[in-house]
């Protein structure tokens, strides 16, 4: 079985097996090359051959044991009729969804943006079979109806704080709660379309769980996540389903439990000691280092790497970063890090 499957099934292998959360991107040489020959970055996510390139070039440089979808969490808000664009500099702008009426619109089935994605995650399967990874496991992912919310409602991630979101939630809880079931029914049909594609495991992207205290966290992070969880188990019962509910922090592994995620992403604030005593050492942990270490190199990228296999010893455990991988990273600090979780 591939290493990473293996971790998700609950094995604890002596060399963890390692991939990098936007492991695809900007911090790659050839991500740039193909990244200036499209038009925007949009329509390097929709050009599903170009994307399956994407997809490849962190496996074929670094051979990790994960090769990440290149696509957006933004896709779904798109594919249910909302306008999104990305200016350079500025992050995503969405339409935003301010009524009942922008309700009513929002589009629940399949469409050619999911199936665009679709098409992405069969060509690098074929990829990957063709140019000899059989070991590398394909992750598919979709954000978290929290976070979709967020932009959806904010229209752009000018305040990371969600105030304006966060209010409207509390003084509208009809409004909210339709919309966070109509994100979380299109992002079942998205990921079950994954999963017909091809992709062997599935990654909820809560980016801004963080920011949903106690209340807003059990309804809007937890319950959504538990129904995806429920009902793609019932058509893919071996498909395992990675939570990261980004800055959790305490609920982590409240949030593991309640949704029955396979295994949880910790970021790279979770005090890993604490959350496996917690979880028991029985669910696998992804994560959870500092990109800003990765960032930065030198013997104190190689001591954090120690310290999180030492504290994770005896646990299912997929190294990763504890958030996405800066576009100022250094090759030869991505180069030194394999080294060392491997011992190569
Ligand atoms: O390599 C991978 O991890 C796979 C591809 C991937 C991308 N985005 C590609 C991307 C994944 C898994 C994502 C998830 C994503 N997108 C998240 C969740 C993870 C996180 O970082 O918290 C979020 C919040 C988004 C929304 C988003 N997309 C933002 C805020 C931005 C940055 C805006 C900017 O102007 O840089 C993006 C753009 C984006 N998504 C890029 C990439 C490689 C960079 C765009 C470019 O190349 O110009």
């Amino acid at each position: 079985m591939k290493s990473i499957l293996q971790v998700l099934n609950g094995e604890t292998l002596h060399v963890p097996p390692l991939w990098l959360m936007r492991q695809a991107g900007r911090y790659l040489p050839e991500y740039r090359a193909l990244r200036e020959q499209a038009k925007s970055f949009l329509d390097l996510v929709y050009d599903a051959e170009q994307a399956a390139e994407v997809t490849l070039q962190p496996i074929r440089r670094f051979g990790f044991d994960a090769a990440i979808l290149f696509a957006d969490i933004l896709v779904v808000p798109q594919g249910m009729g909302v306008d999104v664009t990305f200016t350079e500099g500025e992050g995503p702008k969405l339409s935003p969804v301010a009524n009942g009426t922008d309700l009513d619109r929002l589009f629940l089935e399949d469409n050619k943006f999911y199936q665009s994605v679709y098409d992405t995650v069969g060509r690098s399967f074929e990829k990957l079979q063709s140019e000899n990874f059989p070991d590398t496991t394909l992750i598919g992912f979709a954000g978290g109806p929290w976070t979709l919310a967020c932009y959806m409602v904010q229209g752009s991630a000018k305040d990371h704080d969600f105030e304006i979101v966060r209010a409207r939630a509390f003084a509208d809880p009809d409004f909210f709660d339709t919309l966070i079931d109509k994100i979380t029914t299109a992002t079942i049909i998205y990921l079950r379309g994954q999963a017909k594609a091809g992709v062997e495991a599935v990654q909820i992207f809560d980016s801004w769980a963080g920011v949903a205290g106690d209340v807003l966290f059990d309804r809007y992070v937890v319950a959504p996540t538990k129904r995806i969880v429920t009902e793609l188990r019932r058509e893919f019962p071996t498909l395992p389903i990675i939570g990261f509910p980004r800055g959790a922090g305490d609920r982590l592994s409240g949030y593991a439990v309640a949704t029955d995620v396979t295994a949880v992403g910790a970021d790279y604030t979770t005090d890993l000691e604490a959350l496996r005593r917690d979880l028991g050492a029985r669910l696998p942990i992804q994560g959870n280092l500092d990109p800003t270490t990765l960032l930065a190199g030198g013997s104190q990228l190689t001591n954090s790497i120690e310290r999180i296999r030492a504290q994770l010893t005896n646990t299912p455990h997929i190294f990763n970063l504890g958030h996405g991988i800066l576009p100022e990273t250094p090759i030869a600090h991505v180069e030194q890090l394999i080294k060392a979780v491997r011992g190569v």
